[in-house]
């Protein structure tokens, strides 16, 4: 079946309203088919175009995406330096293309160990999406799930000192203090190239989410296997704790 009548299948008043995904195995696809792990990158960049698409097409609201880790830094410095201007030279190139979708773009992650200009370029061309009320697509670039609760924990004292907070700290401020503020919390995670962790992602937002493994390498998956991802959330039961 292909994706467009697998995308007539879904449930529409059950969706998954976060989908995060792992984007995991470009270097395996490169190591596979005999050429350097850039190129493994660079054919990623091809599936996250197409996967964006699909979201798209199948109405999905909110997508994270996982591009560069705060422990990815500790890659050699050529793909280091190779993985961040692919990823910023994608954004550019796929602006038009997003904004035509009605996609609201935006990173999250920190600000730390990247340049001024970098973090300047990026905020520069996401705002251009930010009057579109399609999906919104979040690239967690430079993310790591307990780097993002430190950053939360300490605006939280600053404003506890500064006064503009004077309240117990409960669930919900936590969550507003994240870089995912006022965003649903993660129904599905898809972590793709058979690995089965969370590798420092969203811990806090997909504290109840569902969790989806595939073999696949990132740079092969379909858009038939990302929407079969989405029919299989809706036959879990998710039970939140009760009988
Ligand atoms: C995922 O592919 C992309 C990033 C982490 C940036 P990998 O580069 O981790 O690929 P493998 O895991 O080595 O195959
Ligand atoms: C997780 O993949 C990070 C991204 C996909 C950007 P990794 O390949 O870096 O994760 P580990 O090291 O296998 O856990
Ligand atoms: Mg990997």
């Amino acid at each position: 079946m292909n994706y467009k009548e697998l995308i007539t299948k879904l449930d529409k008043s059950n969706m998954p309203r976060h989908i995060a995904i792992i984007m995991d195995g470009n270097g395996r696809w490169a190591k596979k088919h005999k050429t350097k792990r850039i190129n493994g990158h660079k054919e990623g960049v091809k599936a996250v175009r197409r996967i964006v698409e699909t979201a798209v097409e199948a109405g999905a609201e909110y997508l994270t995406i996982y591009a560069f880790s705060t422990e990815n830094w500790r890659r050699s410095k050529t793909e280091v330096s190779y993985l961040l201007k692919l990823i910023m030279d994608s954004l550019v190139k796929e602006i038009d293309e997003l904004i035509k979708n009605n996609v609201n773009i935006r990173f999250i992650g920190s600000k730390e160990k990247l340049d001024e200009s970098y973090n300047k370029r990026v905020m520069e061309t996401c705002k251009k999406s930010w009057k579109n009320t399609g999906l919104h697509l979040n690239v967690a670039m430079n993310y790591g799930g307990r780097k993002e609760l430190l950053d939360a924990f300490n605006s939280i004292l600053a404003d506890v000192c500064s006064g503009k907070l004077d309240t117990e700290i409960t669930e919900k401020i936590v969550s507003d203090y994240l870089y995912t503020a006022g965003m649903p919390e993660v129904d599905l995670v898809i972590r793709t190239s058979g690995e089965e962790r969370l590798s420092n992602f969203l811990i806090w937002q997909s504290a109840y989410a569902e969790f989806w493994f595939t073999q696949t390498l990132w740079p092969d998956f379909s858009r038939e296997e990302f929407i079969q991802a989405m029919l299989d959330f809706q036959q879990r039961k998710r039970r939140f704790g009760e009988r």
